[in-house]
């Protein structure tokens, strides 16, 4: 089987982080092998597992077949300055290899460093699938934008110099091939799958549009949203929660109106989704409208 994709993305503290989780446990319970990856800098998927998230793919205690990872932009950073470093050390002064190093310090090199471990987390043929919870949506784009610069630094260091705006292409771990097959795959509704997590109030949908559209623009028109936290029908009898549910089926038509992908709904639970219990129980609502 191919390996699936899918991304979570949405306003800060829609549900991003607890959804993508539940549908990792869920499909890992399947049995299907699958990685959690998250790209937020400051992810709770920690807490959330009661686990520590590293650098590299580590099982989940409890759950068969589900690992997970961390992309961190600040130690992908500092990976990929010493991989361009080392040979220059042997080559040249310290002063000269650390004034080098300064020049590599710019967000350019850092955006390129991160994108560098993404690539890496889109060629896991021996996973199903790969999650991705992701940061608050400008974080997302800006990840998924950086094809276009990436491969053009790529062909410049092709044709000219060997440079790439920070250093020697040689500290790519990712080739342009693997690149080319992961912007193909990020394109390919067969593999992969946007998920907007929003929900029903007027600036989450505004955010989940606006990306919507970014994405589409970027070519990849997979899309689906969960609307979280939607109050349950048996409660929508009391006074408080009757209220609450006039304004949320008031944004929920506005959804419906506005986007072209499947649209599906979530509950408001009355606890926090944390620990594995409460996971593997929104999993298996998940498990109802996903279709995945
Ligand atoms: N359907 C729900 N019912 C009740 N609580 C929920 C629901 N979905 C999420 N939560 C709770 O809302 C809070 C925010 O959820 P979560 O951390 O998953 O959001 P996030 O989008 O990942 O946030 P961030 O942008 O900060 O990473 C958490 O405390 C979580 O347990
Ligand atoms: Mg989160």
């Amino acid at each position: 089987m191919m390996t699936k994709f899918l991304f979570f993305s949405g306003k800060g503290g829609v549900g991003k982080t607890s959804l993508s989780s539940a549908t990792a446990v869920m499909l890992a319970n399947r049995g299907l092998k699958t990685l959690l990856v998250t790209t937020d800098p400051a992810s709770n998927l920690g807490d959330v597992f009661h686990q520590s998230v590293g650098l590299l793919a580590t099982p989940v205690a409890g759950v068969d077949n589900l690992f997970i990872q961390e992309i961190d932009s600040v130690e992908s950073l500092r990976l990929y300055k010493e991989r361009a470093l080392a040979p220059l050390r042997e080559l040249f002064p310290d002063d000269v290899v650390r004034s080098i190093e300064e020049k590599m310090s710019g967000p350019c090199t850092e955006e390129i460093a991160t994108f560098d471990q993404f690539i890496d987390c889109m060629h896991r043929p021996e996973y199903d699938y790969v999650i991705f919870d992701t940061a608050p949506t400008g974080h997302t784009l800006r990840l998924l934008e950086l094809p276009g610069s990436w491969s053009a630094h790529i062909e410049m260091s092709a044709e000219g110099t060997g440079q790439t705006c920070i250093g020697g292409v040689e500290a790519l771990t990712a080739s342009k091939e693997q690149y080319d097959q992961a912007v193909q795959a990020l394109r390919d509704g067969e593999c992969t799958q946007f998920v907007f997590v929003t929900r029903p109030d007027r600036i989450a949908i505004e955010e989940m549009m606006r990306s919507s559209q970014e994405l589409q623009r970027l070519g990849m028109n997979k899309q689906m949203t969960i609307v979280n936290g939607v109050i349950p029908e048996e409660d929508r009898a009391h006074p408080y929660a009757a209220r609450r549910w006039t304004v949320q089926s008031k944004y929920i038509a506005q959804i419906q109106s506005m986007f072209t992908g499947r649209i599906v709904e979530m509950p408001l639970y009355p606890d926090d989704v944390i620990g594995l219990g409460k996971i593997e129980e929104v999993g298996r609502d998940l498990d109802h409208v996903l279709a995945v």
